[in-house]
C-alpha cells in the first residue's frame, strides 16, 4: 500500500516498525526496505522478503552523527579523527563502516564485526527516525540483484501492495551512498556515489579506490558482479555496431542528438549533467524494462567523479 506522508501515516509506519515489521521508505538515493536494526526477527523480514543472500550485511540509518557512538565499538584515535572530517557529509548519501558494537545483532551485520552507518536527509525518513527509538536497518527495496526504486511506485512492482510504502516523490540522488570503510584505520571505498573520491580526499586526504567492478574479489561482501539487472538485456551503446533487426531503446546520459535506429531513445539530461543523469538513471531503466524491447541500450560516460559511479552500476547491469 503507498501512503502519503501524511502525520497520521507515519505514525501507523513507525507502529508498524516498532512491532518488528516492514516498511518501505524513501531515502535521498532510493527507496530502502526499513527494520528495526536492533531487532534480529525483523531484520530476518526483509533478508526473507528481498531474498538477499544471509553473507550480504544490512546498512544501518541513524537519526544524527551523535548516534554514531550507541552502534559502534571502541573507535582509534584516527577513526574519531575521521569522523569528525566526514561531518560535513551528513545528513547525506554517505555510508561509513566501522567496528560494530554488541547491542547491534549480527543477524543485522550478516555475521560480521562491522557495520555500515548512514544519516539519512531524506525528511520523511528523519521524521520516521524521531518516531522510533532505535536505528533502521534499511537495504534498498529491491528483490536482490535486481534495479534500484527511486518512486513509490517502483517498490509498489517488487513487492506488491502488501508491504507499506510512504510516498516520497522520486528520490533525488537516484543512486545509492557512497560506502566508505574506516576499518583498520585506513579509509577505502567499497562503492562509489555522488560524494566522489575526489570530494572525500578533499576533507581526508588521499584514499585507495577499491572498486571491485572488474575483480573476482568481492571487499563488500554485497557488491555482486551481476546486479541492477532490467530483464531485458542490457548493453553499452557501441556506436560502431549495427543493431540490424533488433528492436533496441538507447538511454543516453550526454547526447542529445536522436539516432533513427533505436525504436525509443531518451537522453537522460539536457544539459549533459552526469548529476541529473543518476537521478534520473534507475527510473528510466525501469521504463525501458515495460516496452517489451529485445535490447536496452546505455551511453558510456568517463568513470572520473559521478560517473564512476555510474559506469559501476552500469557495468553490472550488463552484465548476464
Ligand atoms: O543509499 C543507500 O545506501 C541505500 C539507502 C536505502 O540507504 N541503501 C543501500 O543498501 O544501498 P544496500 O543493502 O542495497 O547496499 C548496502 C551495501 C551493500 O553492498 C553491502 O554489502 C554493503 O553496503 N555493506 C553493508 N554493511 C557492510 C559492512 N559491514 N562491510 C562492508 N560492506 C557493507
Ligand atoms: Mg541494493
Amino acid at each position: 500500500m503507498i501512503l502519503k506522508p501524511t502525520k497520521e501515516n507515519l505514525q501507523t509506519a513507525a507502529e508498524l516498525l516498532k512491532s518488528g515489521e516492514l516498511v518501505a521508505l524513501p531515502t535521498e538515493t532510493v527507496y530502502g526496505l526499513a527494520a528495526n536494526a536492533r531487532n534480529a526477527k525483523a531484520v530476518d523480514k526483509i533478508f526473507k522478503l528481498k531474498q538477499r543472500s544471509k553473507t550480504n550485511p544490512l546498512i544501518i540509518h541513524l537519526k544524527n552523527y551523535s548516534e554514531i557512538k550507541s552502534v559502534t565499538d571502541e573507535l582509534s584515535g584516527w577513526q574519531h579523527n575521521v569522523l569528525e572530517k566526514l561531518k560535513p557529509f551528513w545528513p547525506g548519501p554517505l555510508t561509513v563502516i566501522l567496528p560494530k558494537s554488541d547491542n547491534i545483532p549480527t543477524e543485522t551485520t550478516a555475521g560480521g564485526e562491522s557495520v555500515a552507518l548512514r544519516i539519512p536527509s531524506n525528511p520523511i525518513f528523519q521524521s520516521i527516525l524521531e518516531l522510533v527509538d532505535f536505528p533502521l536497518a534499511a537495504p534498498s527495496a529491491n528483490i536482490s540483484k535486481r534495479v534500484s526504486p527511486t518512486k513509490a511506485e517502483h517498490v509498489k512492482d517488487e513487492f506488491g501492495s502488501k508491504l507499506t510504502v510512504l510516498d516520497g516523490g522520486s528520490c533525488q540522488v537516484g543512486i545509492e551512498s557512497t560506502v566508505v570503510s574506516l576499518l583498520n584505520d585506513k579509509a577505502s571505498i567499497l562503492r562509489p556515489g555522488l560524494i566522489t573520491k575526489a570530494d572525500l580526499e578533499d576533507k581526508i586526504g588521499p584514499i585507495a579506490a577499491n572498486n571491485t567492478t572488474n575483480s573476482a574479489i568481492q571487499i563488500s561482501p554485497g557488491q555482486e558482479l551481476v546486479h541492477y539487472s532490467p530483464n531485458t538485456r542490457m548493453e553499452f551503446f557501441d556506436p560502431k555496431k549495427e543493431y540490424a533487426n533488433i528492436k533496441a531503446g538507447l538511454i543516453t546520459l550526454q547526447t542529445q542528438e536522436t539516432d533513427s535506429r533505436f525504436v525509443q531513445q531518451t537522453a537522460l539530461s539536457k544539459s549533459g549533467d552526469l548529476s541529473e543523469a543518476a537521478s534520473k538513471l534507475f527510473a528510466t531503466m525501469r521504463e525501458f524494462d515495460k516496452m517489451s524491447l529485445d535490447l536496452i541500450l546505455i551511453e558510456r560516460c568517463e568513470a572520473e567523479g559521478i560517473g564512476a559511479a555510474i559506469i559501476d552500476r552500469l557495468n553490472r547491469a550488463t552484465k548476464k
